[in-house]
């Protein structure tokens, strides 16, 4: 039986899940030399929203970050996760970006790289599967696992056949919203062990409260690498805790060997550090199984009660998580990930909206409609397609076949202000936040956004207390869809009332 090994996701998706990706780069260096003596297999620190964060919000160079935590941990593999031909940002790109987005990803510090794509089109991850692998690096498959008629143990078990014939390295079971539970993961992973022989990964978001089984039973069906997030930015929407699974496996056939000791002084620094964000505290702290039955993911609801709230509709949230579902069937149910995620839930909003299935179609569901995301999983609604596109060409080929090369013209669009291809890129992610970016660089004028104070003293003790399990008397009431609003779009200053027997003081010291 295999050694268990970690990989750690506090520098990418423990901040991204729990304070909205706004960790800056100075709070991780300070603990890098700690977590590079742990021996994790691979520490998890870049992605598109900690790329996007840095450019909309810190104001930082996310190449800089990558380059100083590379110095910061000569030790430890850094991770990175790679939406395929969509890279960080939220369309295809040419190929020639993205076989220079993964080579300078490569120089700059990345070693292994998680690729994704949101419709699980395997073309659309070959080129950078392949420039991964030119790289010298380590390249893991990622199969976004998710629930619907189409999605089987064999339709998995096809994409995992797939992805190592492409040459990956490993492949990641990719969990996105806490719906894996633990005996069909322990199906899954015997499944895809007997067809490919990769070693396995599993991803799984603690919002439903099954993941920490669900890694157990996938270690016990032959996973030998599982990701956690140490405890200070675990749990809830994030992950579960590392110090947890570490003591779990413990003295076991697939002990991790990692010390506890080391890992809790580095869970005691990023518990200060969460402090400092707590206007960023997300409304969902605590486990919330509604996914179970809405399959929505808790950033996609917070993201639709923005939305919704922003309209002045937020009572219609109720008849739009029904409506999800409708138009993910419509639409050949893609996993919801970004950027299908923001695809299926802005037209859900619409159509609720309006009063009218598709009478109003976003450009997005247009183009995933004529076949520009790649092929759906399941069959598309004929109907919906001739209502949204008309006689439009539909595309069969992979998408970016259709995309010339397009680095030059990047170049020159942003020619003055770039001083290397690593602007460009980020130009070529984000075209208007990074152009402002870059020009507010050039005129020294980058200023981070506004950290609010800490809170009043009475508070900061409370928030000081040790751990207790306030946090899920907190969240274990019901959260209507108005206190999710009112939460996501105010810092916790506001009065948010929790249940009569738990004070709301509280409440706070775990948020
Ligand atoms: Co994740």
């Amino acid at each position: 039986m295999a050694k268990v090994h970690i990989t750690d996701l506090v520098l990418r998706d423990g901040h991204q899940s729990l304070i909205a990706t706004r960790m800056r780069t100075e709070d991780m260096l300070p603990i890098c030399g700690k977590l590079d003596q742990v021996g994790f297999w691979s520490l998890e620190a870049w992605g598109g929203a900690t790329f996007d964060a840095c450019v909309r919000f810190l104001r930082e160079d996310p190449w800089e970050r990558l380059r100083k935590l590379r110095k910061a941990l000569p030790n430890t593999r850094i991770q990175m996760l790679l939406r395929g031909q969509n890279l960080l940002g939220y369309r295809n790109y040419s190929d020639d970006v993205v076989r220079a987005f993964v080579q300078k990803s490569a120089d700059n510090g990345v070693d292994v790289f998680r690729v994704f794509d949101a419709m699980i089109d395997l073309r659309n991850l070959k080129v950078s599967i392949e420039t991964v692998k030119a790289a010298g690096k380590h390249a893991e498959g990622a199969i976004c696992y998710t629930t619907s008629p189409v999605h089987d143990i064999p339709h998995f078990v096809g994409l995992a056949k797939g992805l190592t014939e492409m040459g990956c390295d490993t492949i990641a079971i990719k969990d996105m919203a806490g719906l894996l539970t633990p005996y069909t993961a322990y199906d899954l992973v015997c499944a895809i062990r007997e067809a490919t022989h990769l070693p396995i990964h599993t991803h799984s978001h603690a919002t439903s409260g099954l993941a920490h089984m669900t890694h157990m039973k996938a270690v016990e069906a032959g996973a030998t690498i599982i990701d956690t997030c140490v405890g200070a930015f675990a749990e809830g929407a994030s992950h579960p805790t590392t110090q947890s699974l570490v003591a779990a496996l413990a003295g076991t056939a697939y002990d991790t060997g990692l010390s506890l000791p080391l890992i809790e002084e580095i869970s005691a620094y990023f518990k200060e550090v969460r402090k400092k964000y707590w206007q960023f505290e997300s409304a969902f702290t605590g486990t919330d199984t509604r996914v179970l039955i809405n399959q929505v993911p808790g950033g996609m609801i917070s993201n639709l009660a923005n939305q919704l709230k922003e309209q002045g509709a937020i009572d219609k949230m109720d008849a739009v998580l029904e409506e999800i579902p409708r138009v993910r069937e419509d639409l050949g149910y893609p996993p919801l990930v970004t950027p299908t995620s923001q695809i299926v839930g802005t037209q859900a909003a619409l159509n609720v909206l309006t009063g009218e299935r598709y009478k109003s179609v976003t450009n997005e569901v247009k183009l995933y409609l004529q076949g520009r995301y790649g092929k759906a999983p399941g069959h598309v609604n004929e109907e919906v397609r001739k209502l949204a596109i008309g006689n439009l060409d539909v595309t069969t080929c992979r998408p970016a076949d259709l995309i010339a090369d397009e680095l030059d013209k990047l170049r020159n669009e942003i020619e003055g202000v770039a001083k290397s291809d690593e602007d460009v890129l980020t130009y070529a992610m984000f075209p208007e936040i990074g152009k402002t970016w870059l020009q507010e660089r050039a005129a020294g004028s980058l200023k981070p956004e506004q950290l609010l104070p800490r809170a009043h003293p009475s508070r900061t003790a409370v928030r000081a207390m040790p751990p207790t399990n306030s946090r899920s008397r907190c969240t274990a009431r019901p959260i209507t869809s108005s206190y999710r609003a009112a939460a996501a779009a105010t810092p916790p200053s506001a009065p948010i009332s929790c249940r009569s027997t738990v004070s709301r003081k509280k409440c706070w010291s775990n948020r």
